[in-house]
């Protein structure tokens, strides 16, 4: 038998502002971490892109800092496992490898037309049935849809099968696999499942969709389970077996081993996602939440989700930095914020992309309420975090309205999951713990998991399960008075966000 304690996972986490790469040991710890910022470009309100070309450079460079920050050659790991931000679209040239034009990214709100004109007469929920997604801005067919009547010519070249489209997790597939000589076109089911374009039911690509959205077939990679060898990678990774791809939030699911249905988790990344492990059916929302795929491992059942996606978290701590330049680092703003008793007064609702659950609202913008010359940036600095936790109580509301499950504690995961008055004010609004495990980063290691699964360097989920230990707990500590006065406030503020945006 092989000794695979001698033998280590790497997991490549594509994120929407960094890529990172991780190498665990057997018994899940991390061996080395390697990460790198890749440029977010805004070429006008709403708009956001990526480069593919430069994040695959990037990918590259993290891959190569791992292995050395460990001490590795490549032929020491058993696998590789990719995790990727989500819904983010990539329609490049087959022959050259070149994109054909930016990514757009999930964030991005230029489909807003054309999700509205899909929508018609039958609303917004026209394809709940059988994507469980509601017709927003966010989802990648819309943006393919886009890509396709813009690029001028490419509808066209499209046709000809020489375009080829994928969610980021399928870009670096093909890349690693060997790209135009030879590259794995393939996606998993929680990515394909975020296009729009995906039946829930079947996993397959659906041809009514595709007919609704003007998506030509020829375009769209394979759709595979999650954890299953796809290919054998090229250059610095040669002969490691490519073995597993899930959406970042999914594989934070598998990461943090909420494995039974009613155990459930939330990532504090550029946004925050909270997921609920379903079972083997999905179930339909009435809340304002997704029905999503949790994973697949290779050809056992599918295990479905309920998730609260928030848009802006994370990222409003970015503005906050980058756009007002009120603190340097994203880590002084808890000293700030902690810096006064409360947030006097003002609440800031980050609805930059629109607002996504339980609202999904494409015209709300950003607001700040309750200014008064009293407040401070200090003050501002605390309703920047706390947006965060309330716009995470409103997705718990909507979980139990819609499962039936009150949770009793919440894992958490992220980086935000650092900053400890965020996690209090968390705990508190909730009314229940928070806990984070040992090792937060969930979604690195739920790719690496999913990867050696498919390899044979762990045998089963309960073998996983025993990894995960508890790090940190929160416990709440805010009178039920002050809980329900402030959610109130937050509520107010919400709708003043609504109907902004020239659509
Ligand atoms: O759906 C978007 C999500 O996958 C992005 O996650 O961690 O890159 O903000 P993150």
């Amino acid at each position: 038998m092989t000794d695979h304690s001698e033998k280590y996972v790497a997991a490549i986490d594509q994120g929407t502002t960094s890529s990172r790469c991780i190498i665990f040991g057997h018994d899940g710890a991390i061996v080395a971490v390697d990460q790198r910022e890749h440029r977010q470009i805004f070429p006008k309100p709403g708009w956001v892109e990526h480069d593919a070309a430069e994040i695959w450079s990037k990918v590259q460079a993290v891959v190569a800092g791992a292995l050395a920050k460990a001490g590795l050659r490549a032929d020491r790991l058993s696998a590789l496992g990719i995790t990727n931000q989500r819904e983010t679209t990539v329609l490049w040239d087959r022959a050259t490898g070149k994109p054909v034009h930016n990514a757009i990214v999930w964030q991005d709100t230029r489909t807003a037309a054309l999700c509205n004109r899909l929508a018609g007469t039958d609303g917004q929920d026209r394809f709940r049935g059988q994507t469980g997604l509601p017709l927003a801005t966010y989802f990648a067919g819309p943006k393919v849809a886009w890509l396709l009547d813009n690029v001028p010519g490419l509808r066209a070249r499209a046709a000809r099968g020489e375009i080829a489209f994928g969610t980021v997790d399928s870009w670096l597939i093909w890349n690693l696999t060997g790209g135009p000589d030879g590259g794995r076109h393939v996606t998993d089911v929680t990515n394909a499942g975020r296009t729009m374009l995906m039946n829930l039911e079947t996993l397959q690509w659906d041809a009514s969709l595709l007919a609704a959205m003007d998506v030509p077939e020829a375009v769209l990679p394979e759709i595979r389970s999650s954890s299953e060898v796809y290919g054998t990678a090229v250059g610095q990774l040669a002969g490691v077996p490519v073995a597993s791809a899930l959406g970042d939030q999914q594989a934070a699911v598998f990461g943090q081993a909420c494995y039974d249905v009613g155990t459930a988790k939330n990532t504090y990344g550029t946004g925050s996602f909270l997921l609920l492990n379903t079972g083997d059916r999905p179930v339909a929302s009435k809340s304002g939440l997704l029905t999503t795929m949790g994973y697949k491992i290779g050809d056992e059942a599918p295990v479905y989700c309920l998730e609260g996606s928030i848009a802006i978290t994370g990222a409003l701590v970015q503005w906050f930095r980058d756009q007002l330049g009120i603190i340097r680092t994203a880590d002084e703003i808890e000293a700030l914020a902690g810096s006064v008793e409360d947030h006097g007064g003002a609440y800031i609702v980050p609805a930059f992309s629109g607002l996504f659950a339980p609202y999904w609202r494409s015209d709300a913008r950003g607001v700040v309420t309750g200014l008064t010359r009293f407040v401070t940036k200090a003050h501002l600095a605390r309703a920047v975090l706390e947006a965060t936790s309330w716009q995470t109580r409103e997705v718990v509301d909507a979980m139990y309205q819609d499962s039936g499950v009150r949770i009793t504690s919440l894992k958490v995961d992220g980086g935000m999951t650092g900053n400890n008055l965020l996690m209090q004010h968390q705990a508190d609004v909730l009314d229940v713990p928070v806990v984070r495990p040992r090792v937060a980063e969930t979604t690195c290691l739920g790719a690496a998991y999913a990867a050696g699964l498919a390899t044979g360097v762990w045998s089963d989920l309960d073998e996983l399960k025993t990894h995960w230990q508890q790090d940190a707990e929160w416990t709440p500590s805010m009178t039920a008075a002050v809980r329900d006065r402030e959610y109130r406030n937050w509520r107010k503020a919400v709708e003043r966000s609504f109907g902004w945006a020239e659509e």
